[in-house]
């Protein structure tokens, strides 16, 4: 007899909502986490806190430079940094506190330490206090997500040269902070600090930030971020960073192509080249799960290592590493493990990047479909001629909608403007449903919405937008 039919390393997005499933599927369910807190890096030191502080930052943003235009007077707003931290930290705990909350509701058991295995039904778990337990399982499921990558030449050390996970508890606000990659993490952070008063510059490896996002939509988004005051320099690289002085660094910069270098003076670095999957001291071999070079475990489509029991979801796996995504794998997982069927469409994952304006996207790019060939019409609208995003004063960016050219299903769509991140659910949903660029033309939207925006956008799509 085991003592748990199903449990769960790890409880970021992907465990604690696969553990919850499972129990809800009246599967007897324990979910290890050995932070102190559930959440994993989305709650405790990714997308949550970073959000409060893109909320924060942003309406420092706004009170400063927004509000005069509409009449509003205000003696200069001032930062309390450790007030702005207390209250992102404050929000953090809340939704922490939640997620046990939800355990207790559904009967499943935190085990708090870290987990490894001792065999592929056994695992030990280490608690702070450096005791060892050992819980027995007919299923486990391995959620232990990732840690930021660095590069050559570059040590984090989370002091001066920091990762996200520091990046958003920072002291002070630095003077010059050199952000090491422009994707993500990097042009999100960046903002931040760039809002609160730091010069911000981004070095990019690659001739364009944002990989991955359709390139129309990172082109305008690049204009849009260097209009707000970031320095950007694309296709080059950082070989070193070098402590100089007691609070200095010095970044050794040079062209991706080479060429010759210079050097950047700053007092934080933050490196954002990407994160790698974490399967540190999950002893994965004493299972005999096979874990690939890069650390990913490799899964079949059904989130199933190669041992008889034991699945993966999340970050540790392939695919974008997205909370959201994460927690439709957990949700599948445990569905398959009780026997039921477990779906993802890995074709609807939408993407957002929290910046001012949002950048999102689903399904294909523009770069995407010309490469596999697909012959595609493109239906554009800009936010500058919707009534709502004029009334927010927030008039940069357009929604950009693609279908196939002969029966008009819609393959993508990538929004750069005030709100995208709620925009794009309406995108998911439509490809969810096989929907084409005619569907949504001729679903009412409200008005004044900036959902109407898409509405224009898939009436574009057949060169028949009402308001451009
Ligand atoms: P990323 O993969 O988004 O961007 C890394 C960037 O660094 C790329 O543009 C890459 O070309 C560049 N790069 C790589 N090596 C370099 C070098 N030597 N010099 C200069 N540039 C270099 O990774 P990021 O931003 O670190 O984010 C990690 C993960 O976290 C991503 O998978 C991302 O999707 C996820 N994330 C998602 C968020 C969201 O959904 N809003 C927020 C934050 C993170």
């Amino acid at each position: 007899m085991s003592d748990y039919d199903v449990v769960v390393i790890g409880g970021g997005p992907g465990g604690y909502v696969a553990a919850i499933r499972a129990a809800q599927n009246g599967l007897k369910t324990a979910c290890i986490e050995g932070r102190g807190t559930l959440g994993g890096t989305c709650l405790n030191v990714g997308c949550i806190p970073s959000k409060a502080l893109l909320h924060a930052s942003e309406q420092f943003e706004t009170a400063n430079h927004g509000f005069a235009k509409m009449g509003l007077k205000v003696d200069k707003v001032d930062l309390d940094l450790p007030t702005m931290m207390a209250y992102k930290d404050e929000t953090v705990k809340g939704l922490t506190r939640g997620v046990e909350g939800l355990f207790k509701k559904n009967k499943v058991d935190y085990l708090k330490g870290w987990g490894s295995f001792k065999d592929k039904n056994t695992i030990e778990v280490k608690g702070e206090d450096g005791k060892t337990t050992t819980v027995t399982a007919k299923n486990v499921i391995i959620a232990t997500g990732s840690v930021p990558a660095s590069i050559p030449g570059v040590e984090i050390d989370e002091k001066r040269v920091v990762s996200s996970d520091t990046a958003i508890a920072l002291s002070e606000v630095p003077k010059h902070l050199v952000v090491i990659g422009g994707g993500v993490i990097g042009l999100e952070l960046g903002s931040v600090w760039l809002r609160l008063g730091a010069k911000v510059t981004v070095v990019e490896f690659l001739d364009r930030i944002v990989p991955g996002v359709d390139g129309e939509v990172a082109k305008e988004f690049d204009k849009i971020l260097r209009k707000q005051g970031m320095e950007i320099k694309t296709g080059t690289k950082v070989t070193k960073v070098e402590a100089a002085g007691k609070k200095g660094l010095k970044v050794s910069i040079e062209p991706a192509k080479g060429g010759d270098g210079e050097t950047l003076e700053a007092d934080y670095v933050l490196v954002s080249v990407g994160r790698k999957a974490y399967t540190g001291g999950l002893g994965a071999d004493k299972a005999g799960v096979e874990v690939t070079e890069r650390g990913l475990v490799k899964t079949d489509d059904h989130w199933r290592t190669n041992v008889e029991g034991v699945y993966a979801i999340g970050d540790v796996i392939a695919g974008p590493m997205l909370a959201h995504k994460a927690e439709e794998e957990g949700v599948a997982v445990a569905d398959v493990i009780a026997g039921k069927v477990g779906h993802v469409n890995y074709n609807a994952i939408p993407s957002v990047v929290y910046t001012t304006p949002e950048v999102a996207g689903v399904g294909q790019t523009e770069e995407m479909l010309k490469e596999a060939g697909v012959d595609y019409k493109v239906g554009k609208f800009p936010f500058m001629a919707n009534a709502k995003a004029k009334v927010g004063l927030h008039p940069e960016g357009f929604v950009k909608i693609l279908s196939d050219a002969k029966t008009d299903r819609v393959l993508g769509v990538h929004i750069i403007g005030s709100s995208a991140d709620n925009l794009i659910a309406e995108a998911v949903l439509a490809m969810e449903f096989d929907a084409s660029a005619e569907d949504i033309a001729l679903t009412c939207h409200a008005h004044p919405t900036l959902s109407e925006t898409m509405k224009e956008a898939a009436l574009a799509v057949a060169g028949r937008a009402i308001h451009f």
